[in-house]
This record gives C-alpha cells, structure tokens and sequence, in this order.
C-alpha cells in the first residue's frame, strides 16, 4: 500500500506515521507537510532512515506541488494538514479558510484524477458545535460550527461528502474529539498547562473553566484511523472518543498536581468568543462496526503524557521559537 500522510509533522499527523510505521513496516508511507509552525521534523527522527519511509515539503494548497506525487500512484489519503488551533482562527480566520476548505478540494480534485482508492478527512467534533449539560454528538447530529476553525472544518467535511455523491470518490470521514500526549504543540490547553507550570508561570484558564472536553489518548485516535483505512464502509463517517469528559479546571488540577504545583498559579482570565461549552462523543458505531477499543484510560494517560513532557524538555524548548512568544503575547497579553 502507498499511503500518502498529510500533515504529518503535527501532533497527531506525526503519532500517525510513527504508529503506521511500526505496525506495517512494508507499506510506503509519504508524508507530505509544509511545516507552519506546528510542524517539525524533531517528531519524526525514528523514522527518518526507515527504507518505506518518505517526507516530502508541499502544500495541500498548491496543485502544481502536489500533482507530481499523485502521478507516481497514491492508494490512500489521509488527510491531516490543517490550520488546528481555534485561538488562531479567531485572530486570523483567512488561512483556516484557504488551507482547510481550499487545501482539501484540491486533495479531492487530485484523487479523483488520479483514481486513489480512499480519502479520509481526519475530522473534529467541533464540527457539531456545543452540546448543553447532557447528551452526545452521534454521527446524524446536525454540524453547527460555531468558530472559523470548526467552520472551515465542516465546510471541508461537505466537500468530501460532495466528491463521494458526485464523483463516487471512495472516501470516510472520522470525527474525534480532543486529543492529548506526546508532540502536541504548547499552544493547546493541555501542553500550554504544563510548559507554563513548569516555569511557574500563570494558567490561563478561560472563562469559569467549566466548559468540558472529552479527551483521547492520541495513539488511540491512530488505531482508528488505522481501521477506518482498512475496513471503513465506503462513505461513512465514523465518531472517535473514550467517553472521558473532563472539565478545563479538572484537567489543569490534575497537571499542577503532578507536578507537584500550587494551585494559586490557575488565574481566570476572558472567555475564548464564541467558546463552545461541552462535547462530548458517542463513538458505538466504530466500536461496534470496526471493532475499535481504546487502549488508554484517562487518568494513566494523562500521567504519562506530564511525564513525556517532563522527559523531553528540549523539545518543548525547541517548538516555543520567536514566533511562538509572539503569538503568545498577543493571545494572552491583555487577558
Ligand atoms: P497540528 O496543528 O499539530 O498539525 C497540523 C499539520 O498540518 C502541521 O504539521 C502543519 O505544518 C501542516 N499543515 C498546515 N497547513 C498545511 C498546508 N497548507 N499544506 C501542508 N501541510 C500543512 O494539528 P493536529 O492537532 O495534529 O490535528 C491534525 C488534524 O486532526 C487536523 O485536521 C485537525 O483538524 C484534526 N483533529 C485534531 C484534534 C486535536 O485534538 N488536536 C482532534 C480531532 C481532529
Ligand atoms: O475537539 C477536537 C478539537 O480539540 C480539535 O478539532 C482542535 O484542533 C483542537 O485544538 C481541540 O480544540 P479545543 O479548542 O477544544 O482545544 P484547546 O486545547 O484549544 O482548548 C481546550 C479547552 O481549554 C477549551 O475549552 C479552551 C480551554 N483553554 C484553552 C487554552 C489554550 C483554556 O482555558 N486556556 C487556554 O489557554
């Protein structure tokens, strides 16, 4: 199998490819990324020298890049490039539109040119918008994107609807809810928590800090995928979560707890706009379809990525660059 991986410097793109690597040593695996500032390279060194193994720089907005890799025969796409962090698309919405909308018509536009057996849209719950104190989003809940990123997120997720309908391109969609562990780039809630508690530095929690997230283990996210690309039904979208809602204040308590901090470092500041207040995932139809299981619980999962953090603070320096303090002032400079 050729496998072409986009965005495979990420966090969960780079999980993935290490996670196919390991498990299907003869595949070809492509990475294709353009390295934004969430991407890098550091991710992927057990890879590098892997003979099956390949990275190649290009943009999924840029046709004319891309054309070349798909004449050589791709089977599968997966598809994780994107714009990821919704703090960014509320201060800059335009490139969420251009890389996530645009950059994934013309992955269709090319797969269905060159006849690629199966697209998948590595997709987001936030695509559903929010849900009250109860409920789950299945995969009939309507999408109601409430942020540029979910947005420009859903409208891709049509797209590739629309290239199934109209084309009979083979394609599925996974919708996962959030995702922690190694590699995550320190803007997220949970990376941000620890960097600035290691530092002794304020923990910026938004709002009440009573909005939920129901959090996923990343490598159980890659087993789905997995699945998905070998046994998902033509056409279908699939739900991925652990069914483990936390509220922002428990995940940061958790942090300082293991880390041995003081509480009184959590300081409340301006709510995110627009801040969806709880997702939460039903996720029965890939477990009962494709039989996928989790293999992390929360709590243990959660202590092992603080660990992993701990373990590789050079990584964490190397990812928190100039650009990195910049965005940083200007996100939280006046909270
Ligand atoms: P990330 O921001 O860590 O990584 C995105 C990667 O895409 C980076 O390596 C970046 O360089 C690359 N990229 C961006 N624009 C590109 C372009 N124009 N061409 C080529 N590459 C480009 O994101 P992530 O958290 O790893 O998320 C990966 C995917 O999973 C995204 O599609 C996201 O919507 C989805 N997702 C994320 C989560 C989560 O909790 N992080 C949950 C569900 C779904
Ligand atoms: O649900 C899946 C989505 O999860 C993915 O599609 C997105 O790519 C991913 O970024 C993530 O989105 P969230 O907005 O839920 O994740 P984030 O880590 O930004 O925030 C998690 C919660 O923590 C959210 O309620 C906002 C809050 N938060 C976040 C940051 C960065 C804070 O309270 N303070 C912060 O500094």
């Amino acid at each position: 199998m050729k496998l072409l991986v986009t965005g495979g410097a990420g966090f969960i793109g780079s999980n993935f490819v290490l996670y196919m690597a390991e498990n299907y040593p003869q595949y070809e695996i492509i990475n294709l990324d353009v390295l934004t500032y969430a991407g890098n390279l550091e991710n992927l060194k057990s890879v590098e020298n892997h003979p099956n193994y390949r990275f190649v720089k290009a943009d999924i907005t840029n046709r004319a890049e891309l054309e070349f890799l798909f004449q050589e025969g791709i089977d599968v796409v997966a598809n994780f490039a994107a714009e990821s962090h919704v703090d960014r698309s509320i201060l800059e919405p335009d490139v969420f539109v251009k890389t996530n909308v645009l950059g994934t018509q013309t992955l269709l536009e090319l797969s269905k040119q060159f006849h690629v057996k199966k697209f998948v849209q590595v997709s987001t719950d936030e695509v559903y918008g929010t849900l009250g104190e109860t409920g789950l989003f299945t995969e009939q809940t309507p999408l109601s994107a409430n942020s540029p990123y979910s947005a420009s997120k859903a409208g891709a997720d049509l797209l590739v609807r629309a290239y199934h309908e109209t084309f009979g391109l083979s394609v599925n969609i996974t919708r996962c809810s959030n995702n922690y562990g190694p590699y995550q780039f320190p803007e997220k809630l949970i990376p941000l928590m620890i960097q600035n508690a290691l530092q002794d530095k304020p923990l910026p929690v938004y709002g009440d800090g009573l909005n939920v997230r129901d959090w996923l283990y990343v490598e159980d996210h890659c087993s789905a995928i997995d699945l998905v690309i070998h046994k998902g039904v033509n056409g279908e979208i699939y739900n991925v979560g652990g069914r483990n809602e936390r509220n922002n204040i428990q995940v940061v308590k958790t942090i300082l707890e293991e880390l041995g901090k003081p509480e009184s470092l959590i300081q409340f500041v301006k709510d995110r706009l627009g801040h969806d207040r709880r997702y939460a995932i039903d996720a029965d139809k890939i477990r009962n379809e494709l039989g996928w299981t989790p293999k992390y619980d929360y709590e243990s999962g959660i202590r092992a990525t603080i660990r992993w953090y701990l373990d590789n603070e050079e990584w964490m320096k190397g990812v928190s660059s100039g650009a990195y303090k910049q965005y940083f002032d200007t996100q939280y400079g006046d909270r």
